[in-house]
């Protein structure tokens, strides 16, 4: 492993590029494979892709979802070969309607869903595939029929793991106890453990459930925005089936519980999402685990701090929604490699909120049963409680709002942690105050903050921060557009955005970005990966979608690739020796990938080489 941090090593590609608004462009030297397009068969009995997506919902279950977003590249040996085969995670968000369905999508007013296997089909487009993948003698990349491989969709049982397990909160018909539920949707970010599991994480799970009560509603739903209609979800819940009914989460009228006084309807069904699920993807036949002591939010991903023998287990958690919260996990018990798995360090331990002070300290505030005001009195009735309810929790104890918390990462080499403020239309208003951390109002283009912990050391509970770099455009696009406010006029180079210069500069052409999102410091080049997803970009003087590399240390931001229309660039992986880059297209609106005469856009994984064979960004 270098030493020296390096500079982008290649010539940076412009934002806009005519003729080539629908396709991945890199730089020079570089090449770009599609890998694994929405719809490519993935698990057995390998149901093959058939152009227009005329698919089945029972074929969906067995093939790639859509919306491709965090992911892991776990390779299957050590050494060299690890470098030309592994087992990838990979997250399927979200759906779109209009291209998985090619004969049209029924929905009647009342947002009732007709035709079941249009229901079952999104349903299996959603959670995460584990599959392997292997480098041929060619360098093609392609998916292997593997044991390994297997499809999580938004119906696969699940155990509930942790202190909200068995809590009266999140029983429910199909789990009287409160131990088991079914799915994960809404897939966004990630994360992996050093015992080799992969983290998945439930963001904007809310939109899928509804409960018609309008009034006294449970905060464990009204804080996370679970809708009052149908109408404002994908109308699974309206499905008679048990499976699908269970996505209305309004209770039954009158209360209906069993015999033995279980519960009887899907009142708490949404409360069994919202969590970080841990999945083995070396044992196909595990049931992945909801970690329910890294609490309950809008859960963009769970980034796992490099881990010290006898020290503690820390996972960074961004809760992705306008004026919501930064979070990490401590484990209770210190990391031995000999005995590591989820079990030992991912169900006990201290959830913390992030504060930042004004004068750039910081501290960790404990959401723990009793402490910082969370006792009964204050509405909080044990730790589940607090859990299942984390929002509210860290509303009690006043952390920070910030601008859309995204990817977070940590640098090893200066233990920083980076993270994505992705943008935020309500900062300065209500009770979103404009405050140091997130200083510009309405925040169009979002900001990357970032942190040290006391002494490196990342379980601890003071940290100072600062801002690493504004997103924004240029200035020759703020001058053409006849705009200053929020922009401060500084038209020096880029690298004043860097510690002890002016934090509003503008950065030069080659690297102006907006909405950072995906976040990744490779620890061999110490280079920082920024992937976007802005909105209105062409309007706004932003090209599509992007990706840059950054050295944090001399400041030089380059533009390295750029997406096909209407994408975002995220998820991002490496095979271990960093000459193969894996990231991902999330929902292209044009004709991308546009592979075997098939014009139906769909998200792809890239496979990006270097053609020399060198490490990517150098
Ligand atoms: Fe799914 Fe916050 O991005
Ligand atoms: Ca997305
Ligand atoms: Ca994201
Ligand atoms: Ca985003």
């Amino acid at each position: 492993r270098p030493r020296r941090r390096i500079d982008p090593g290649y010539q940076a590609v412009p934002a806009f590029n005519p003729g080539f608004e629908d396709q991945v462009v890199v730089p020079e030297g570089y090449s770009v494979q599609v890998l694994s397009p929405e719809g490519a068969p993935l698990a057995a009995p390998y149901p093959p892709y058939i152009p227009g997506d005329f698919n089945t919902g029972a074929d969906r279950e067995s093939q790639a979802g859509a919306h491709h977003d965090g992911m892991h590249f776990f390779p299957l040996y050590r050494g060299a070969r690890g470098n030309q085969s592994g087992v990838l995670c990979r997250n399927y968000e979200n759906i779109d309607q209009v291209f998985l369905h090619p004969n049209g999508f029924s929905r009647n007013a009342d947002g009732s869903r007709p035709v079941e296997d249009e229901v079952r089909k999104e349903i299996a487009s959603h959670g995460v595939g584990v599959f392997e993948i292997e480098k041929r003698a060619n360098g093609e990349w392609r998916t292997v029929r593997s044991k390994y491989n297997r499809r999580i969709t938004a119906q696969t049982p699940m155990d509930i793991a942790g202190p909200a397990r068995g809590s009266d909160l999140l029983k429910t018909k199909y789990s009287p106890k409160g131990t088991r539920t079914r799915g994960t949707v809404n897939n966004c970010a990630n994360g992996y453990t050093p015992w080799d599991t992969y983290l998945t994480c439930e963001e904007n799970w809310a939109g899928y459930f509804y409960n018609t009560v309008t009034t006294g509603r449970p905060r464990e739903h009204s804080r996370y925005g679970v809708p009052a209609a149908a109408t404002a979800t994908y109308g699974w819940g309206t499905r008679p089936e048990d499976k699908y009914a269970r996505f209305n989460a309004t209770p039954s009228t009158p209360d209906f519980y069993d015999v033995q006084g279980a519960l009887q309807d899907y009142r708490n069904e949404a409360n069994n999402f919202g969590w970080v699920v841990e999945i083995d993807p070396f044992d196909p036949k595990s049931t992945p685990k909801k970690r329910t002591a890294l609490g309950r939010f809008g859960h963009e991903g769970a980034w796992v701090a490099p881990t010290t023998i006898g020290k503690p287990v820390v996972v960074y958690m961004g809760d992705d929604s306008r004026g919501e919260y930064m979070y990490k996990f401590v484990s209770k018990k210190p990391f031995a490699p000999w005995e590591a798995c989820g079990d030992e360090y991912l169900d006990e331990g201290t959830l913390y909120v992030a504060r930042f002070n004004e004068d750039g300290t910081g501290q960790w505030i404990a959401l723990t049963f009793g402490k910082n005001g969370l006792t009964p009195a204050n509405g909080f009735n044990s730790q589940a409680d607090v859990l299942i309810n984390t929002r509210s929790a860290a509303d009690y104890v006043i952390a920070t709002r910030l601008d859309r918390p995204e990817w977070a990462v940590v640098d090893e080499r200066s233990g920083h942690v980076y993270l994505t403020l992705t943008n935020n239309s309500a900062r300065g208003t209500g009770n979103q105050p404009v405050d140091p951390a997130n200083p510009r109002a309405g925040n169009p283009d979002g900001h990357i903050v970032r942190w040290r912990e006391d002494r490196g050391r990342f379980w601890e509970t003071e940290f100072t921060w600062d801002i690493f770099v504004f997103g924004g455009p240029s200035l020759q696009t703020v001058q053409s557009l006849g705009a200053v406010a929020p922009y401060n006029a500084n038209p020096a180079y880029a690298a004043q955005v860097f510690p002890g210069t002016d934090k509003q500069a503008y950065l030069g052409d080659d690297a102006t970005f907006n909405s950072p999102d995906g976040l990744w410091v490779d620890s061999h080049t110490g280079l920082v990966w920024i992937q976007t997803d802005g909105y209105s970009n062409t309007a706004r003087g932003f090209g599509n979608q992007q990706m840059l590399a950054a050295n944090p240390e001399t400041g030089i931001v380059k533009r390295f690739l750029v997406g096909p229309k209407g994408c975002e660039l995220t998820g991002i992986t490496a095979t271990p020796d960093r000459r193969t880059l894996f990231v991902n297209i999330q929902h292209p609106d044009g004709t991308w990938p546009n592979i075997n005469g098939e014009t139906r856009p769909r998200s792809a994984t890239l496979v990006i080489t270097k053609d020399d064979g060198g490490v990517i960004g150098t």
